[in-house]
């Protein structure tokens, strides 16, 4: 029996795997949620595990250039999610942490924790389970290279730094205490330490579809990308 064809108002069938990489302020977020809510599917965004991950150690002043501190606290890391109307929200030890991961000091603690070897093949098991369904679009920086090289579908989404940089910006909660220099700088550094670790860095897989979304909007990109996604399945039942 064939497939049911793709119907852009009906869940795309069979269950598809989508992936969304990309440096930060490139809008992954924000795209990724609209893909998934066009498609009915779950969403997953791994940022939000590296920072959470980022937080507990933070919050516990644990040492995480020490090995065995590392692998002693992520045994014990107890991180839940409830979904909610804007996407879902984060539970360390039964405490709401789905704003307090969102600061400019997480963020860069997120990138530097990310780097160790333990918490990224504690979380990489974490992710393939939250996979095994399909039906999901995850967002992040390996998601098409390392966490689930048999996607179905892989985006690599960029846009200009500068770019990048006034999108964070006006993201923030509170503008007053920092400045678009500051989150320029961070994310320059970002940039550099994610794309740059050994493990796993921040680059398109060699089968993803890169969009540039310099000058073109979430909506626009969402809509390249079911395109893409229309083609891919049109290809496969030929
Ligand atoms: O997407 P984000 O800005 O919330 O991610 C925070 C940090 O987490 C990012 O600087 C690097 C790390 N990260 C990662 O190494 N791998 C992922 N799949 C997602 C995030």
């Amino acid at each position: 029996m064939n497939p049911a064809p793709f119907d852009d108002s009906h869940p795309a069938t069979p269950p598809l795997l989508i992936t969304i990489d990309g440096p930060a302020g490139a809008g992954k977020t924000t795209v990724s949620r609209l893909l998934a809510e066009q498609l009915k599917y779950r969403y997953l965004d791994t940022g939000a595990l590296y920072r959470s991950v980022a937080y507990s150690i933070l919050v516990n002043d644990i040492d995480f250039e020490d090995d065995e501190a590392l692998a002693a606290h992520l045994k014990e890391f107890d991180l839940t999610s409830r979904p909610d109307n804007n996407g879902f929200r984060l539970f360390w030890k039964d405490r709401d942490i789905t704003d307090q991961i969102r600061t400019p000091e997480i963020s860069m603690m997120a990138s530097a924790v990310s780097a160790k070897p333990a918490v990224r093949s504690f979380l990489l098991g974490m992710q393939r389970e939250m996979g095994k369904a399909k039906a999901l679009v995850c967002e992040g920086r390996d998601m098409g290279t390392v966490i689930f090289p048999e996607a179905d579908i892989k985006f690599f989404l960029d846009a200009d730094p500068h770019v990048r940089a006034c999108r964070r910006y006006k993201e923030m909660p509170s503008k007053a205490a920092v400045t678009l220099e500051d989150i320029s700088r961070d994310m320059l550094q970002r940039d550099q330490n994610d794309s740059q670790r050994a493990l796993s860095p921040l680059k398109p897989a060699d089968d993803a579809i890169r969009i540039d979304c310099t000058d073109i909007d979430p909506q626009t990109v969402v809509k390249l990308m079911m395109a893409c996604i229309v083609r891919m399945l049109k290809a496969k039942n030929q």
